[in-house]
C-alpha cells in the first residue's frame, strides 16, 4: 500500500469506529487508519499497520467519526437576540418568531446569504462536524425557497426542502384561504422548485405551525415525488408529528420532547416491522431544548424502548444558536443520562442513520455515488475526528473545552 496521497494516522489512544465488527463497544486500543483519497482503506490495531507514504502519529489521542448532524438550519439572515432575551426573561418560545428570520432572509441579498451559510458550515467543521443536513424554510416563497434550496446544495451533504415551516404573514393575512393556497403552493410549485436541489422534506408539525391534515398531504406530496421525509413532531407539546412520522415511513421525527407511551412504542415498531424496509429514528436536539426551556427529550426511554435515536445540533436563529455537537454530546451525557458510548454514537452514527447515510448510494443521473458516513472502516467516507483527549469520556468529563484537535474531511485536512 504505497500509492501517493496515502496517509497513516497511528498512535491513536482509543478508536471509536461504530463499526460493530469491533470488540469493546467497536472501540480500538492502540489503533491506526490508512486514508487514501476521500475513503478509510485500512483500520485497525497499530501495531498492524501497513507502511503508506505519509504518516501522522496521533501523539495517543482519542479519535471518532467526524460528527453528522442531521438537523440544522443555516440558510438564513439577521439575529434573534433580543427574542432569547425576552425567553430568557420568562416569555415562552412561539412559532411566530420564525417570521422574524424569514423578513431578514427574503431581504437578504444571494451573496449575503451564501457568506453567511459558509461561515457556519466552516465554524460547524471547527468543532468536528464533518457531515451535516441543513433545511430551507426561511423563505417561503417559490424564489426564496428555490435560492435556499440551491445554495445548501453547494455546501451541505444532505438538503431538505421545509417550506411547510409556518404560513408565511402575507398568506396567513389571507385567512383560511390564504392557508389553503399556501399549502397548494408548498406540495406543487414550490416542492418542484426545489426538487433538483434536496433529497428529503420536513414539516413542521404543530400547534401554530401546521396541522396533522395539512402535515399529511406535505408528506404525501413528497412520497409522490419519491423524495424522504422527516417531521418536527412533538416539540411544543403532545400531537401527532411521532405517529404522522410513523404512518409516512419517515427517515426520522426531531425534537420529540413530548413522548406518550404508545408513540415510544410505535417508534420502536418501526424497527421490527418486516414489511418495512427500515425504521423511523428519533433525532434528539439537546440544546434546543436548554434554549427553549422545554424539557429535555427522553432519549433514555427511547434507547431502553429500542429506538435508535440520533443527536443533533438544530442550529438555528431561534431555538438554538449552536452548531457545537460536543455541547449536544455533553449534554445528553450529563442531563440526558446517556453513556458516553451512546451519545457519540448517536452523534456520528445515529446522524447518518437519519440521513440515511449509513449506507453507500450508487450514483443515479448526475448524482455522483454517496458512500457511507459515521463508521470509521474500509469503504466509508474517511471522516476523522482527533480530540485533544485520550478517550472519547473527555467530550462530557471536560464540557464546553475546547477537545477538537485535528479533523479530516472525505480524506481532507480541514482543522
Ligand atoms: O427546529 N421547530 C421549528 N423550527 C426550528 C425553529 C426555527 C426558529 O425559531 O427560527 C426548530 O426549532
Amino acid at each position: 500500500m504505497t500509492s501517493p496521497g496515502t496517509l497513516l494516522v497511528t498512535n491513536i489512544g482509543e478508536l471509536t469506529t461504530n463499526d460493530d465488527e469491533h470488540r469493546d463497544g467497536a472501540r480500538i486500543a492502540d489503533a491506526a487508519v490508512v486514508i487514501e483519497g476521500d475513503r478509510f482503506v485500512w483500520v485497525g490495531e497499530a501495531s498492524a499497520a501497513p507502511s503508506v507514504d505519509q504518516r501522522l502519529d496521533a501523539g495517543g489521542r482519542a479519535a471518532l467519526p467526524g460528527w453528522v448532524d442531521a438537523h440544522t438550519h443555516l440558510v438564513y439572515a439577521g439575529d434573534r437576540s433580543a427574542e432569547f432575551e425576552a425567553r430568557m426573561a420568562g416569555q415562552a418560545y412561539a412559532a411566530g418568531g420564525i417570521n422574524v428570520t424569514v423578513a431578514a432572509t427574503r431581504a437578504a441579498d444571494e451573496a449575503e446569504l451564501e457568506r453567511l451559510l459558509v461561515q457556519r458550515v466552516s465554524e460547524a467543521q471547527a468543532s468536528g462536524t464533518t457531515a451535516l443536513e441543513t433545511k430551507t424554510g426561511y423563505g417561503l416563497t417559490v424564489a426564496d425557497e428555490e435560492r435556499a434550496a440551491r445554495l445548501a446544495a453547494r455546501y451541505a451533504d444532505e438538503v431538505t426542502f421545509l417550506g411547510a415551516h409556518v404560513v408565511p404573514p402575507e398568506a396567513e393575512a389571507e385567512g383560511a384561504a390564504g392557508r389553503a393556497a399556501y399549502l397548494d403552493l408548498v406540495t406543487g410549485p414550490m416542492l418542484d422548485a426545489v426538487a433538483p436541489h434536496v433529497s428529503a422534506v420536513d414539516v413542521f408539525c404543530e400547534k401554530g405551525a401546521f396541522s396533522e391534515q395539512e402535515s399529511a398531504r406535505v408528506l404525501r406530496a413528497a412520497a409522490e415525488r419519491g423524495l424522504a421525509t422527516h417531521v418536527h413532531g412533538n416539540q411544543l407539546g403532545y400531537g401527532p408529528g411521532v405517529r404522522l412520522a410513523v404512518e409516512h415511513g419517515s427517515l426520522s421525527v426531531d425534537h420529540v420532547g413530548f413522548l406518550d407511551d404508545g408513540d415510544v412504542d410505535a417508534l420502536a415498531g418501526t424497527w421490527h416491522d418486516p414489511a418495512r424496509e427500515r425504521g423511523t429514528v428519533a433525532t434528539v436536539l439537546p440544546a434546543c431544548d436548554l434554549s427553549t426551556r422545554m424539557p429535555l427529550a427522553p432519549a433514555r426511554r427511547l434507547l431502553d424502548a429500542g429506538v435508535p435515536i440520533a443527536i443533533a445540533s438544530n442550529a438555528n436563529p431561534g431555538t438554538s444558536n449552536t452548531s457545537s455537537m460536543a455541547f449536544c454530546v455533553a449534554t445528553a451525557v450529563l442531563q440526558m443520562r446517556l453513556t458516553v458510548a451512546e451519545a457519540v454514537r448517536a452523534a456520528t452514527l445515529g446522524g447518518a442513520i437519519a440521513l440515511d447515510r449509513h449506507r453507500a448510494h450508487p450514483a443515479v443521473g448526475d448524482r455522483p455515488e454517496r458512500p457511507r458516513l459515521g463508521v470509521v472502516a474500509v469503504g466509508a467516507r474517511a471522516d476523522l475526528h482527533l480530540l485533544d483527549a485520550p478517550s472519547a469520556s473527555h467530550l462530557a468529563y471536560r464540557p464546553g473545552m475546547p477537545l477538537t484537535h485535528a479533523v479530516w474531511r472525505a480524506g481532507r485536512r480541514v482543522v
